[in-house]
This record gives structure tokens, C-alpha cells and sequence, in this order.
């Protein structure tokens, strides 16, 4: 999303300014044009020249320095933003950008940009909780400004309370939601599932597969940042929930069923990239089983198929499978396809190293109804997961929005 847009990031007088390097950094390396626009407190804390090394980029100090290309006009970087994000922003800058105060470059560009703003805060717990910050936060908000954060750990007094800087890649995750508003997939609701589900057999043990869940979270991220309302229903896994993502967690199959059933109610697509267990044994043991007995056996039901019988309340959804296949890729996978009514199916032999379970690229085959086979070479996981919304974007406008 940030690929050749003017991003205008605003960093203020905090400790965590440097944090902010790393910000202009990834934007930077994501193709982003970054103007970084410091106030004076923030260049106690680092300097322009950080910046200007990160972003290849001239910054932006004072209002009337003749020697940068913006200050000239001083409302020329807001009209060039794409965005314009104050990370991190102190509870002085939120002050005076909630009453209208232009005395400096950062604040004239807020107060004349068209772009949308995002305020990632950062400071002492009390001075975020004070009555003050809390009304100037919500003037903001009401006219428009997204917030991130602050999060909540230890702060540079020492003292524990709401006032870190959003995590990095969380503010990248909302900086990406920002600038997809209106993309392709903008007003459509999408459901993806991902990761492997646990039956337990007690409780300290569990059922489970080696699905990473990696090819679900790509695919919430990428349709996030393409416009859409996404809920990711997700069996356990070690990966960070995403930002703007509504995520529902699960660890059952029954679980993840219902859970879907839920969410599917009023969607426009479903994606199941997750690896539901196919069984569930007949009890779970309440208490730890112990060993020495001998060998044991385990009774196991089958669990439903969730996209056999998922169904909208029109039953009109575009619905896309996954295969894992270890033999027979296009064969076992169309059949898969035909036998759970779906729109299309992303097939993956889970026998090759780099692509399948716990890997960041995957290899995928594509199959429509048609039976038109799209063999994808190597990619990473979350341009497959473009390449699997493209086609969903596709089939989307035979069908009407629901919302
Ligand atoms: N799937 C599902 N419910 C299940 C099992 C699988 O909805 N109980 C979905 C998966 O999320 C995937 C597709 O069905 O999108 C195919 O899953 P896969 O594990 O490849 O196949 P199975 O249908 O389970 O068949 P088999 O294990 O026999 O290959």
C-alpha cells in the first residue's frame, strides 16, 4: 500500500523518537516517499541527520529555513501527503493540533493537509490519563484523526502504565489499513481462517497439525490493506494478531465452526486457509492420563467439514478452499473443489520444503470451477495471498455487496 505514496511523518519531542527511525526506515524500504517534519524537542532527542540517512529524503525542521524545499511554502507538504503520521506525538503536539495552533512546520501541515492523520502517542501514564489529553484525543478523533496506541508496559520514568508507543509494526499495519481504505476490496467483509486446530485428549495433551498459520494472517493482512472489513478466525498459533483485524480466537474444529458460522453470516468472501483436525476424540480425560498402563487407545469422532456446510443466509458467498496435498496435487484438489462447492481452491503439495507448513513462501496451484489450473511459481506468502485476492476481487462484483 505505501509503494510510491508521500507519507509525511511527524516526529515529536519523546524518548521514543528514536523508535521512529525504524518507522521511516520499513516505510522507506517499502517504496514510501518519507518526509519526516521534526519539532525542536524532537531533535533533542535525534537528529534530522538520522532521518535524512534512513529516508534519502531532505527533513524538515523549521518553518522558515531557507535552504529546504518545503519551507518555501509551508503548506506544500500537506498538500503533497498521502498521510501524515505523528509518531510518536507528546501530549504537547496533541494539544495544539486539537486547537488549531500553527506555530510550527508540523502543525501547519496537520492543520492544512487533506490527507488522513494518524496520532500514535507516547508519554507519561498521567499526563495520557489527565482529563486534559483525554478531551484533546477525542476532539481529534471527532474530526477525523485514526489513533494507535499507547500501549501498555514499562515507561521511561520506570513506572508501568498506558503510554508506550504502538509497536512498530502495528503502526505500519495501520498505516497500510489508512492508505487501503479505498482499495478494491473497500466495503466488502472477508473471512479467512487460519492455523491448526487442537482436539484435546486431556488436559495437558491435544490433537494437532503443523499448519503455522502464516498463509490465514497473510491473506487478513493483504485483504485488510486492500479496503476490507476482515474477520481472521484463528485456531492457535505463535503469530501476532494483526492490527484492524477483527480476530476471533479458536482451538477446536466444533469451535472454529461455529465461529465461522458467526462471522459468515453477512460476508462477501470466505478463505479457509486453516488446517482443521479431522477428528476429535470420543472423551477428553478430565484428569492428566497417566503412562505404565500399557498401550492405550484412542476413540475419535469425525468433525463436520466447515466448508461442506457453511452456507450465508443466502448462501451466496464466494467461497475459496485450500488443499494440502502430499500426492496427486490437481487430481485430489478439484475433487476437493467440486465435492465442497467452492468458487475456486489453492492447492499446495506440503511435501516440498520451501512452500506449505511453517514456510514464508509457498507454491500454490490455482483451480477455478471451469478447471482452469493456474500454477504459481515461488513467492512469498503474502503476495500469494494478493495473487488469491485478485481472483476473489474478480468474482466479487458478480455478486452484490451486502452491506
Ligand atoms: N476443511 C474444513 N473442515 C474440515 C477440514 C478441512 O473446512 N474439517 C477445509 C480446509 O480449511 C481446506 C479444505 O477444507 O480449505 C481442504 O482441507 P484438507 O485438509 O486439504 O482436506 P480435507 O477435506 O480435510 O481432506 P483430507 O484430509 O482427506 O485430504
Amino acid at each position: 500500500m505505501v509503494g510510491d505514496r508521500t507519507i509525511v511523518l511527524g516526529v515529536t519531542g519523546s524518548i521514543a523518537a528514536y523508535k521512529a527511525v525504524e518507522l521511516a526506515s520499513k516505510l522507506t524500504q517499502d517504496g514510501a516517499w518519507v518526509d519526516v517534519v521534526m519539532t525542536r524537542s524532537a531533535q533533542e532527542f535525534v537528529t534530522p541527520l538520522t532521518f535524512r540517512s534512513v529516508t534519502q529524503r531532505p527533513v524538515v525542521t523549521e518553518m522558515f529555513d531557507l535552504e529546504s524545499e518545503f519551507s518555501i511554502e509551508h503548506v506544500s507538504l500537506a498538500e503533497r501527503a498521502d498521510l501524515v503520521v505523528i509518531a510518536p506525538a507528546t501530549a504537547n503536539i496533541i494539544a495544539k493540533l486539537a486547537g488549531g495552533i500553527a506555530d510550527d512546520m508540523l502543525c501547519c501541515t496537520v492543520l492544512a493537509t487533506k490527507a488522513p492523520v494518524l496520532v500514535a502517542p507516547a508519554m507519561n501514564v498521567n499526563m495520557y490519563e489527565s482529563q486534559v489529553t483525554q478531551e484533546n484525543i477525542a476532539r481529534l478523533k471527532e474530526r477525523g484523526c485514526k489513533f494507535i496506541g499507547p500501549a501498555y508496559g514499562r515507561l521511561a520514568s520506570g513506572a508501568w502504565g498506558l503510554g508506550r508507543l504502538a509497536e512498530i509494526d502495528d503502526i505500519l499495519g495501520t498505516i497500510n489499513q489508512v492508505l487501503g481504505r479505498g482499495g478494491d476490496l473497500a466495503g466488502r467483509r472477508i473471512v479467512v481462517s487460519a492455523g491448526g486446530t487442537q482436539e484435546p485428549i486431556d488436559p495437558v495433551r491435544h490433537i494437532g497439525n503443523r499448519s503455522s498459520g502464516r498463509m490465514g494472517y497473510a491473506l487478513a493482512e493483504a485483504a485488510r490493506d486492500r479496503g476490507a472489513e476482515v474477520v481472521l478466525v484463528s485456531a492457535p498459533t505463535a503469530l501476532t494478531p494483526p492490527i484492524d483485524v477483527e480476530v476471533v480466537q479458536v482451538q477446536t474444529t466444533l469451535q472454529m465452526r461455529d465461529a465461522i458460522a458467526a462471522a459468515t453470516a453477512r460476508a462477501d468472501a470466505l478463505i479457509m486457509a486453516a488446517a482443521p483436525v479431522d477428528y476429535h476424540p470420543k472423551t477428553v480425560a478430565k484428569t492428566k492420563i497417566k503412562k505404565g498402563t500399557g498401550a492405550i487407545t484412542l476413540e475419535l469422532v469425525e468433525n463436520p467439514d466447515i466448508l461442506s456446510e457453511v452456507k450465508g443466509e443466502k448462501g451466496d458467498f464466494i467461497k475459496v478452499g485450500f488443499a494440502a496435498e502430499s500426492e496427486n496435487l490437481v487430481k485430489n484438489a478439484t475433487e476437493k473443489l467440486k465435492n465442497k462447492r467452492l468458487d475456486f481452491i489453492v492447492a499446495n503439495d506440503i511435501t516440498a520444503t520451501d512452500s506449505g507448513f511453517g514456510a514464508d513462501t509457498n507454491r500454490v496451484v490455482l483451480i477455478d470451477r471451469s478447471g482452469k489450473v493456474t500454477k504459481l511459481p515461488l513467492l512469498p506468502k503474502s503476495e500469494v495471498a494478493d495473487k488469491i485476492l485478485d481472483r476473489v476481487a474478480e468474482l466479487l462484483p458478480k455478486r452484490k455487496a451486502k452491506k
